[in-house]
């Protein structure tokens, strides 16, 4: 019987309270720390870090290669969603990867062969949007490089002349293991804006540019592999070991286990022998309790966090199950630290300050949907309804994305579409522009947050954060109140 007189009935009355975003605050602490000198370098995984703690989450409204690839040159990791088959999934891991090469791969280079018209090679550079080209001959040797200076506007050569007459051929070529600075000394040495990668043989094996390595220099706080790829990650679900091999084997980074309850045991299973098997890390989600986190600290590369705290979510409405998104990330980061496993907190953030909150809670790092949807990195068209732009935004339990073969992870056996038991809705968010501008603000609110608690880095702020629990009127106090708002902050817009 509980000792609460009121709930003298029945023990089962007898229960605790959970926490989430809006019941707490940061406790301002002394501090030295401007918010631009915060470091917020974390780590997502056993062996993978990124430099802003913020991951995209795994949603086909959210997530395929153009918004990974925006998330990792800005420091954080794009999540790659399932609803896809294995084939394109590892066309988008390879588009990543890819996107910041040092060199074009020898299939991607375009090449002129000895004896093309110089005008044939002019139209096809200025079809393929190029202003030069390794001269080859049928073995793929470098014979020459023909470049639009040579032949624009036919000077000294004629539209007809073979392009072994026009070209220039003391080529300047580098080896594959040349690194960027190497690269890029050689062409400022001899004033060429590209030189052709060749084996031991002389054949090409690849093409660096001037172009390619400013822009890659452009990233500097890009989340990097040793290799100097973009590091990405892609969803699996819990029992398709072939998508986990397939993924892995194409070099993704993190394999997310992705589901709505990895505290079931078979799951604990299947994920346990995918982690025996990959190469890349592991980290299984989603999870919201002290259990969860026990069973599965002995083999997971890191554990994510949210039991129906999502924007789009109705898990906890459908099923009456959920834990509030602070107490969840607090419970699972007590046994997750001690086993140095890191934590994401997936879902539920609306402002940066929900984000650094999280941070406090536990997590390492923070997962977002609804506050990347609106980008133009993500997968959807911009729609205008009354006069504002829009974009789509839905639960991966939805019933649109369960009917489009998504939604797996929400799915029963055999379910038929009329079946359908939704945990999730389909929406429209407010269309925001770029990711850049959106992390900008995330991360810079962030920030500021460690500066008003004395926290230089992400370590140190974990252990320095203090929240206290608000009143519902503390928490109205927070927002604006008494006014109207005249203009939009580009970080805050009133809830609904
Ligand atoms: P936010 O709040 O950032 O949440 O939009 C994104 C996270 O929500 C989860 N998710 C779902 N949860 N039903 C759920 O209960 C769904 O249909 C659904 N779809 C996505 C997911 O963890 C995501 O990262």
């Amino acid at each position: 019987m509980g000792s609460d007189p009121q709930n003298a009935f029945s023990s089962k009355l007898d229960v605790p309270e959970a926490l989430t975003f809006d019941d707490v605050l940061l406790r301002p602490k002394e501090s030295r720390v401007e918010p631009d000198d915060a470091e917020t370098r974390t780590r997502v995984s056993t062996n993978v870090s990124l430099t802003v703690p913020v991951l995209s989450a795994a949603m086909d409204t959210v997530t395929e290669s153009e918004m990974a690839i925006a998330m990792a040159r800005q420091g954080g990791l794009g999540v790659l969603h399932r609803s896809m088959d294995s084939e394109a999934m590892v066309e988008e891991v390879q588009r990543v990867k890819r996107a910041d090469e040092l060199f074009i791969r020898r299939e991607d280079v375009v090449t002129a062969s000895p004896g093309q018209t110089v005008e044939a090679v002019d139209t096809m550079m200025e079809r393929s949007g190029i202003s030069g080209a390794p001269v080859v001959d049928g073995d793929d040797r470098v014979l020459g490089i023909i470049s639009g200076t040579d032949i624009r506007p036919y000077l000294g050569v004629g539209a007809e002349d073979p392009v072994s007459e026009a070209m220039t051929d003391e080529v300047i070529t580098a080896r594959e293991d040349v690194s960027a600075r190497e690269a890029l000394e050689l062409m400022y040495d001899h004033k060429i804006e590209r030189a052709p990668i060749v084996d031991e043989d002389d054949r090409l094996t690849g093409l660096v540019t001037m172009q390619g390595i400013l822009q890659r220099r452009a990233y500097d706080a890009a989340a990097r592999a040793d290799d100097g790829s973009l590091r990405v990650g892609c969803a699996v679900g819990p029992f398709e070991t072939e998508r986990a091999r397939a993924a892995d084997a194409a070099g993704a980074d993190v394999l997310f286990i992705d589901c709505a309850h990895a505290h079931n045991l078979d799951v604990i299973d299947s994920a346990r022998s995918i982690r025996a098997e990959a190469s890349a890390d592991v980290v299984v989600g989603n999870v919201g309790t002290r259990e969860a986190a026990e069973d599965l600290v002995d083999f997971a590369d890191g554990l994510k966090v949210g039991i129906g705290p999502g924007s789009i979510c109705t898990t906890r409405v459908v099923t009456g199950t959920g834990m509030p998104q602070i107490t969840a990330i607090a419970e699972v980061a007590d046994v997750a630290s001690a086993h140095d496993v890191p934590v994401i907190a997936d879902g539920g953030i609306r402002y940066s300050g929900d984000a650094i909150k999280a941070i406090a809670a536990g997590a390492d790092a923070v997962m977002l949907g609804s506050y990347f949807a609106g980008t133009d990195e993500a997968p959807g068209r911009v729609v205008t309804m009354n006069g504002k732009r829009y974009k789509q935004y839905r639960g991966m339990g939805s019933v649109g994305a369960m009917r489009s073969g998504g939604g797996e992870r929400y799915l029963r056996e055999e379910e038929g579409e009329e079946d359908f038991v939704p945990e999730g809705v389909e929406a429209a968010t407010p269309y925001k522009g770029s990711v850049e501008s959106e992390l900008h603000q995330l991360v810079g609110g962030m920030q500021a947050g460690m500066g008003y608690v004395g926290a230089e880095n992400v370590p140190a702020f974990k252990t320095r954060s203090e929240l206290i629990r608000v009143s519902s009127a503390g928490q109205q106090e927070g927002h604006p109140h008494d006014v109207v708002i005249t203009d939009e902050a580009p970080n805050y817009s009133p809830e609904e």
